[in-house]
């Protein structure tokens, strides 16, 4: 029998495009945890698969348009072309100022929010506009019989413009941020209308139950339907709402630290460090991330213990991302600035204690770093697969992993890692000086628990469950409920 055919729909493609000329394009792997090449090889294999987003580039002439579609073709990925206006009010005004802020608990940006307020307007009808020009695309190359998978709060809108066109189509839709408590949720001027929307899909799915009970009580609070232990009711139509943790392909990992230009990059690292203890951090340079926190809570452990100074580095790779968006610019410049103090402060002639890059890195120099002690410190993240990636190349260091209590992780890994409140710096840093000094045997017991986590839990596995529950979208009597 041939394939389901599946469409995936998320605002960023897999890989994003930069222009070289006027119809040549170099195409690069996009950096975040949706687009992890497990869950697209996966994908790719499993099912008829073709990938529909935005290729992160503005492309105003037809003849760029053809040659991008045609480039991006061949990774089955399809083009929606966002103007330059679109992704301003779209992208980086309702999504990435909004939204992104509102569900990790932050909050509208301070310095701005009144601004924020007289634009919600206008930017919302962006995000209703770019969300109907991603479901005029679906339409397009949607047949009978497929399934669409829409990802993330990008696309909260697009649900109902699909079965708007299709009441037929088999739509499921999936958050990989935390959706916030519903008290939060209800200071958003279009609260109703976004849950709506998202309620015109057959399977709605969360990273943690946790996400999953906000969603139906501010479903029940807010728009005052009805939560069955399934999903969420309207007028006798059920919306199924459950939660589909998502995980890593592992093995991936655990393979790749066995090639030989990985061992030769952690070599290069060891000799580098030469002695020291490495700490390491990578994160897109977000504010969700507690970046800041994070250094400052370093300094407190630098302070505290004079032995430990230079004999311990922090590494700390922030991926640059949504740099249009003042927020992110102010994050930059406040983390460049407490870096060079501390390295200023702690730093000799010849070592400093923070290594801090502006940058991303490729997979295999990412599983060289992975071989050391980690340090996630998100004030919130839907689940951060850093994390999962940190504890599968484990294998031989059992390198000790201190994760935020307010990252998704936190309740697959908690049992192994040491739990922090990334707020809180006085226990981050003692909790540095614990991973620090930690003996063998307790490091291999905590190593081991969070090994067996994220080996018995993959991305195959998650996109299968999500994929197999989306197709099942026959009348619910039919399974009998
Ligand atoms: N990543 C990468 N290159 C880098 C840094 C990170 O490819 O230089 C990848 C990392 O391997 C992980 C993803 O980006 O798969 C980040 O996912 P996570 O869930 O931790 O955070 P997100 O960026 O989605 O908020
Ligand atoms: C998070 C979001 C993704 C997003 C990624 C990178 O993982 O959940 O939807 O793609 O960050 O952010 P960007 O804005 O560059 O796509």
């Amino acid at each position: 029998p041939s394939k389901q055919r599946l469409l995936v729909v998320a605002n960023r493609l897999p890989v994003s495009a930069v222009r070289e000329g006027v119809d040549s394009y170099h195409l690069e792997i996009s950096v975040g945890g949706l687009f992890l090449s497990d869950s697209y090889i996966y994908c790719v294999k499993e099912f008829d698969t073709r990938w529909i987003g935005w290729a992160g580039v503005n492309v105003p002439d037809d003849v760029g348009q053809k040659a991008l579609t045609k480039a991006l073709a061949e990774m089955r990925c399809i083009p929606v072309f966002l103007d330059e206006e679109i992704v301003n009010q779209y992208y980086n005004g309702y999504c990435n100022n909004i939204l992104w802020p509102l569900f990790h608990y932050l909050g509208l940006p301070q310095e701005d929010r009144l601004a924020t307020t007289r634009t919600f307007q206008s930017q919302f009808d962006a995000y209703k506009k770019a969300n109907q020009m991603f479901a005029d695309v679906v339409n397009k190359q949607y047949e009978e019989g497929d399934v669409v998978w829409c990802h993330d709060y990008h696309l909260m809108f697009l649900p109902k413009c699909l079965k708007e066109y299709n009441d037929q189509m088999k739509v499921g839709w999936f958050l990989h941020t935390p959706f916030p408590s519903s008290e939060i949720h209800r200071t958003l001027p279009s609260r109703s209308e976004l849950l709506r929307s998202v309620l015109a899909a057959d399977l709605v799915g969360f990273h943690t139950y946790d996400y999953a009970r906000h969603f139906v009580s501010a479903c029940t609070r807010i728009l005052g339907l009805e939560g069955t232990p399934e999903g969420v009711e309207d007028q006798g139509k059920l919306t199924r709402v459950a939660a589909f943790p998502i995980g890593i392909d592992s093995e991936r990992f655990i393979q790749a630290l066995e090639l030989p230009e990985v061992q030769a990059r952690m070599k290069e690292l060891k000799e580098r460090f030469g002695g020291r203890k490495v700490m390491l951090g990578v994160d897109r340079l977000d504010m969700i991330k507690g970046i800041p926190q994070k250094i400052l809570a370093f300094e407190k452990f630098l302070e505290e213990n004079s032995h430990w100074h230079d004999k311990v580095v922090l590494l700390q790779i922030a991926v640059p991302t949504r740099t249009d968006v003042p927020e992110y610019q102010k994050l930059t410049s406040q983390v460049h600035e407490i870096v060079g103090r501390i390295n200023g402060r702690f730093g000799t002639l010849t070592a400093v204690p923070i290594h801090h890059l502006d940058r991303s890195l490729d997979f295999h120099a990412l599983c060289a770093l992975y071989a050391v002690t980690a340090l996630v410190t998100s004030l919130r993240d839907g689940m951060n697969l850093v994390s999962y990636e940190f504890v599968a190349c484990q294998a031989s260091k059992k390198g000790v992993l201190i994760l935020s209590e307010f990252a998704g992780a936190a309740q697959s890994l908690g049992a192994g890692a040491i739990l922090v409140n990334p707020w809180n710096i006085t226990e981050v840093a003692a909790s540095i000086g614990y991973a620090l000094d930690m003996p063998a045997d307790e490091r291999e017991k905590r190593h081991q628990f969070n090994f067996r986590h994220v080996k018995a839990h993959t991305s195959q596995e998650w996109a299968a469950t999500f994929g197999f529950n989306a197709t099942l979208t026959e009348p619910l009597d039919a399974l009998g409920r």
